[in-house]
């Protein structure tokens, strides 16, 4: 039983200031050109799925039945197979996708070391890791999410605030590619290469 159980059919709603804000330019940014076998890593309800063109294979991952479901209903050009699985195990053997991509996953696994590791494995050698995150942000926007993460985490139970992400994917042993911040560089695209 996972949190995003019960937030699934609200979880849209409940977006759409940060989707408007924010998100929707870095999501156009990082993954409308990401083609080939891709495992989408936390898909949730699928707001990243009409973003990919026919030239990708998904496999939509998430832990939450609740979230797939909402994830199955998006309309896409890629063809889509959703599975139900946890990103710190992944039911897939070593070289099996071209890209990951993921966008607020990170900040609430138990273990982003671990996801990282098994995102890393299943990748061929040279594959893209494509990431939206938000993160630990940058002078004011690091004050702003250490002070604000403990009441945040309290409250949810999940997703952490102040992650430095962008370490985490060059400590996983990613060659880093681009990082992308806004808003107080608390939002990112990060992007490796295996
Ligand atoms: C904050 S939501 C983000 C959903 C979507 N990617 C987006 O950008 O709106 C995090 C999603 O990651 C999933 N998730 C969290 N930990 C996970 C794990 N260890 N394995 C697979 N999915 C996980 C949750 O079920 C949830 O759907």
């Amino acid at each position: 039983m996972s949190v995003f159980d019960g937030l699934a059919t609200g979880y849209d709603w409940g977006m759409l200031p940060l989707e408007w804000a924010v998100l929707r330019r870095l999501r156009r940014r990082a993954f409308p050109q990401v083609v080939g076998r891709v495992l989408e890593a936390g898909v949730g309800t699928g707001v990243n799925l009409p973003l990919y063109g026919p030239h990708a294979q998904v496999v939509a991952l998430d832990a939450s039945g609740p979230m797939l479901a909402q994830a199955s209903r998006r309309p896409t050009q890629a063809p889509v197979r959703p599975v139900q699985a946890d990103a710190e195990h992944l039911p897939f053997a070593d070289g099996s996708f071209d890209a990951v991509t993921g966008s607020l996953l990170l900040c609430s696994v138990k273990s982003p070391a671990r996801a990282l590791a098994e995102v890393r494995r299943v990748l061929v050698a040279g594959g893209r890791l494509v990431l939206v995150e938000h993160t630990r942000g940058k002078g004011l926007g690091a004050w702003l999410t250490d002070l604000l993460h403990p009441l945040w985490f309290s409250f949810n139970g999940t997703c952490h605030l102040n992650r430095e992400t962008g370490r985490a994917v060059a400590a996983a042993g990613f060659r880093p590619v681009l990082e992308e911040t806004r808003g107080l560089g608390i939002f990112r695209v990060i992007e490796g290469r295996k």
